[in-house]
């Protein structure tokens, strides 16, 4: 059995020490063994434009951000995945870090860029991977990646067991489609969405909360409120997502039949020929 959980808030555009420092308060005494926090939750979401994203970002290995929460890891005998404004050298990626006590475990780089996002951001530079904690596979994806099945797909492939999922939703398609991702890949996900608003160039944006759990039979173990704080942790037992048996005689995996799907490794659209 593992206690997973996450916290979601309303991270404060810009305030980085003051959304930290909540983000601290509300874990320093809590009892986890795996939290998950939004997508951006020290910058916020809107960064506007590259420059400001330069300024706002920081390197990973020099960030106090990021001691300060291996530092609670040491304290609390946990993991935490955030989602991070990650600087590496003159690039800036939309990053999650896999943290615990030992230091940033994991690095994983949002693949699939967000509208304005791509103004400000590079697209992830490496393909997801799946890491062991506590004898439990976890996977990373970010917010819009949902939409794209081949991401939860090949880290279930990889043999993930949680799908940590930081997200900034604005769409509200994502809550209903996860129930569908976990089922046909028999794994849990944790998606940790923020709450609020923020200005964009001609208008705001909303974020529309809703962070949830769901278990490998696509089953929903709970869902937050849409705008207000929630931390909330449960205990699951992994074991469930590693049957991958829908029927006696049906494996989720297994019955894939990838030579026939060539398709999905063409690069551009064929359905025009
Ligand atoms: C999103 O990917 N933050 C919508």
């Amino acid at each position: 059995m593992i206690k997973i959980g996450y916290f979601q808030f309303y991270p404060n555009l810009k305030q980085i020490k003051q959304n930290s420092d909540k983000i601290v308060n509300t874990l320093k005494h809590i009892d986890a063994d795996l939290i998950v926090l939004p997508e951006l939750p020290f910058t916020g979401y809107y960064l506007q434009n590259r420059g400001k994203a330069q300024e706002l970002a920081e390197d990973p290995k020099n960030s106090p951000t990021v001691d300060t929460l291996i530092n609670l890891c040491k304290k609390r005998n946990f993991y935490i995945v955030t989602g991070f404004a990650e600087k590496s050298h003159s690039l800036i990626y939309n990053s999650a870090l896999l943290i615990g006590a030992d230091g940033v475990l994991h690095t994983y780089r949002k693949l699939h860029l967000f509208d304005d996002e791509k103004q400000w951001f590079d697209p992830g530079d490496a393909p997801p991977q799946v890491v062991e904690i506590l004898g439990v596979k976890i996977g990373i994806m970010i917010c819009f990646d949902w939409i794209f099945p081949e991401v939860m797909r090949s880290l279930a492939i990889m043999g993930a067991d949680i799908i940590c999922h930081p997200s900034n939703l604005i769409l509200d398609y994502c809550q209903s489609a996860m129930l569908t991702r976990c089922l046909e890949n028999g794994v849990f996900a944790i998606t940790t969405n923020r709450f609020g608003v923020e200005n964009k160039s001609g208008g705001e944006i909303q974020f529309t909360g809703n962070s949830q759990i769901v278990a490998p039979k696509g089953m929903l173990l709970h869902r937050a409120p849409s705008q207000l704080d929630e931390l909330y942790i449960t205990e699951i037992d992994v074991e469930d997502a590693r049957d991958k048996y829908i029927t006696p005689s049906n494996h989720l995996l297994e019955d894939r039949r990838p030579e026939f799907y060539s398709g999905l490794l063409t690069p551009e659209i064929l359905s025009d020929q």
